[in-house]
């Protein structure tokens, strides 16, 4: 019997794949947060096996996408068991983003289009990007009429609390909500802020209120108490995690358990918390993933992903294993089989 190509299955789940409506997906809803050189195409789907329903992509920079950039254009690949994934991209041409949105449906088709209005990095805010928006909510709402007139998949946005007072979402929501944004997700800290403080979720919860599209919550949700915590507090749709599920998607099964969501898939491994095994099978299989991805020089760039694997809460809980000596060792690696060797000799200390 003839196998249908790869290329005939993604054609064919293009055609059969019903068009994500944020009004109606089933909620809470539970979200990987875009985080730049984090969150690629690998990582996600370790996080989706394990058990996220939606994946945000890391932000794309909308110029590079309309200019052709072509390692920029892979990075919004998607691969069909990751779905559904929105794909975040970043600028403050409304044209320039709309024509972006567009090129990205048509080559990988994105079950949604997320807009950066949050990222506080100087790099990003000089160029009027990212954050910078929330302080002309006249071209955010441009941004966001473009690319809803050039795309069919949904649009949202991702955002902060404000530029600099905490109250400012409150009229922001709703200048997007107006422009169309399908969904909003909103970080419970002010551009000012950057990651000190603690996220507001009370305000996040006033913003909520305050419009009638979904508003996903953002910011220091670290377990499944506090997600469901947080979710009563705000009356928010969902819930979005990012420093949390590095080294941790199994976070993802936790927080499900927790507020009585149904995970994307129902991990087999042990629950709720990871043995080392579950910790070691999984490094192995991002790794696996990273060099199917990028090849074997690929295991560089995932280095930054193991000393969260193995972080300092795992000391008390397997004190004889030396988790200095093995994160050292980790950051090291180069090859599978060093990563291998490395893992096999998880060292008792003394
Ligand atoms: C390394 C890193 C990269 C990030 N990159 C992005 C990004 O590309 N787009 C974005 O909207 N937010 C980005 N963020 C912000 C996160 O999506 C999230 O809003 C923030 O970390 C707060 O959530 P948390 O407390 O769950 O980590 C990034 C955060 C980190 C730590």
């Amino acid at each position: 019997m003839s196998r249908a190509s790869p290329l005939k299955l993604s054609a064919l789940s293009v055609i059969f794949r019903s068009m994500l409506d944020w009004k109606k997906v089933p909620k809470p809803i539970i979200a990987l947060a875009p985080m730049a050189d984090m969150t690629d195409q690998p990582f996600c789907r370790i996080c989706k096996e394990i058990g996220v329903p939606y994946i945000w992509r890391e932000m794309v920079s909308a110029e590079a996408i309309v200019r052709g950039n072509l390692k920029t254009r892979a990075m919004t690949e998607i691969s069909e068991f990751e779905r559904p994934v929105i794909q975040q991209l970043f600028g403050n041409d409304p044209a320039r983003l709309a024509e972006a949105a567009r090129i990205i449906e048509e080559m990988f088709q994105p079950d949604g289009i997320d807009i950066n209005m949050g990222c506080p990095v100087r790099k990003i805010t000089e160029n009027f990007d990212g954050s910078s928006l929330m302080r002309d909510p006249e071209r955010a709402a441009d941004i966001v009429k473009a690319i809803k007139g050039a795309v069919k998949t949904p649009v949202s946005v991702k955002t902060r609390l404000g530029w600099s007072k905490d109250d400012e979402i409150l009229t922001f929501a709703k200048v997007l909500e107006d422009a169309g944004s399908d969904l909003l997700t909103i970080h419970g800290r002010t551009k000012e802020q950057g990651y000190s403080g603690v996220s507001n979720w009370t305000r996040i919860g006033q913003a909520k209120a305050a419009v009638s599209i979904p508003v996903i919550l953002n910011g220091d949700v670290v377990d499944g108490a506090g997600a469901k915590r947080a979710l009563e507090m705000t009356g928010a749709d969902g819930v979005m995690l990012g420093r949390g599920a590095l080294g941790n998607p199994w976070i993802f099964n936790e927080i499900a358990d927790s507020v009585g969501a149904t995970p994307a898939f129902a991990w087999a491994g042990t629950r709720p918390a990871p043995t080392l095994e579950d910790r070691i099978s999984t490094v192995l299989r991002h790794a696996h993933y990273q060099i199917e991805r990028y090849g074997e020089g690929g295991l560089v760039k995932l280095r930054k992903h193991f000393p969260y694997y193995f972080k300092k809460e795992l000391h008390d809980r397997y004190p004889e294993i030396d988790f200095v000596a093995l994160r050292s060792a980790l950051v090291r690696v180069s090859t599978y089989l060093e990563l291998e060797d490395v893992l096999s000799h998880v060292i008792p200390a003394n």
